[in-house]
């Protein structure tokens, strides 16, 4: 049995292509039904159903061979447990510092307020910036609104979100996509069936472009 972490929402729509190419169809709908383990059309792959921020947590343990997690997660999470095989190229966006459209440029000492506490910690440090950061689990773009913090470090797409705050993008820090990861472990132990399946990813991918 092969085990695939994914979370519910942009990750598993556009996810599901590259399933589809290696012939595995959930034969429920998460958004709809309350399981958390799915079954597929393949009888030896199933889906769990987490939180983004989780995935890599289930994988590094082996509580899922394979996940789908963003580069912004694995980040912080920390790479060094993980295979990272394949760059998916889904779900794009940019990790950025963000300010009030009226703030000054950053200088000297700042307060950050994001829920990237290590990816900020480490930009900041290798700008010679002392920054203090400050753990928020989401709505991070209130932060600046309400004297909470100088700006903030959160994902930019359309830039809508920022827009509707009165805050302006400032320093991109990364280009984010979404990535396959794999266990160590099941690399060896799974490896003719994970090698299969990466291939079959990879054939999507050189499909689209
Ligand atoms: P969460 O509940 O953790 O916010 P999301 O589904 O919103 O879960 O985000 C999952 C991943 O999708 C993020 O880690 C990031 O890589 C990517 N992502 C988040 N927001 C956007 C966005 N607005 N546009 C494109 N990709 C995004
Ligand atoms: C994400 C992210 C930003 C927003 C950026 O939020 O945390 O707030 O998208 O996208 P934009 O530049 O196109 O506005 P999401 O939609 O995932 O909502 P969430 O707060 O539930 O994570
Ligand atoms: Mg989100």
């Amino acid at each position: 049995m092969l085990t695939i972490a994914v979370s519910k929402g942009r990750i598993y729509e556009e996810a599901l292509p590259f399933l589809a190419e290696a012939g595995i169809v959930p034969t429920d709908d998460p958004t709809t039904c309350r399981k958390l383990i799915l079954q597929t059309t393949r009888p030896d792959v199933q889906l769990v159903i987490i939180r983004a921020t989780d995935v890599p947590t289930f994988v590094e343990y082996g509580a899922a061979d394979l996940g789908i997690a963003g580069k912004d997660v694995l980040l912080e999470h920390g790479t060094e447990a993980l295979y990272e095989p394949l760059d998916l190229n889904i779900a794009r966006c940019r990790l950025m510092t963000a300010a009030h459209k009226d703030a000054p440029p950053i200088t000297g000492r700042v307060r950050v307020a994001t829920k990237y506490v290590k990816t900020a910690q480490s930009y900041f440090a290798s700008l010679g910036i002392q920054a203090e950061i400050i753990k928020l689990y989401g709505s991070m773009e209130l932060a600046p609104l309400v004297g909470l913090a100088d700006c903030i470090v959160d994902l930019v797409d359309t830039g809508n979100t920022l827009k509707a705050n009165d805050l302006e993008p400032r320093e991109l820090i990364m280009n984010i996509s979404s990535r396959l990861v794999v266990n160590k472990a099941a690399m060896k132990m799974k490896n003719a069936d994970i090698a299969q399946l990466l291939a079959q990813f990879e054939k999507t991918l050189a499909q689209r472009v």
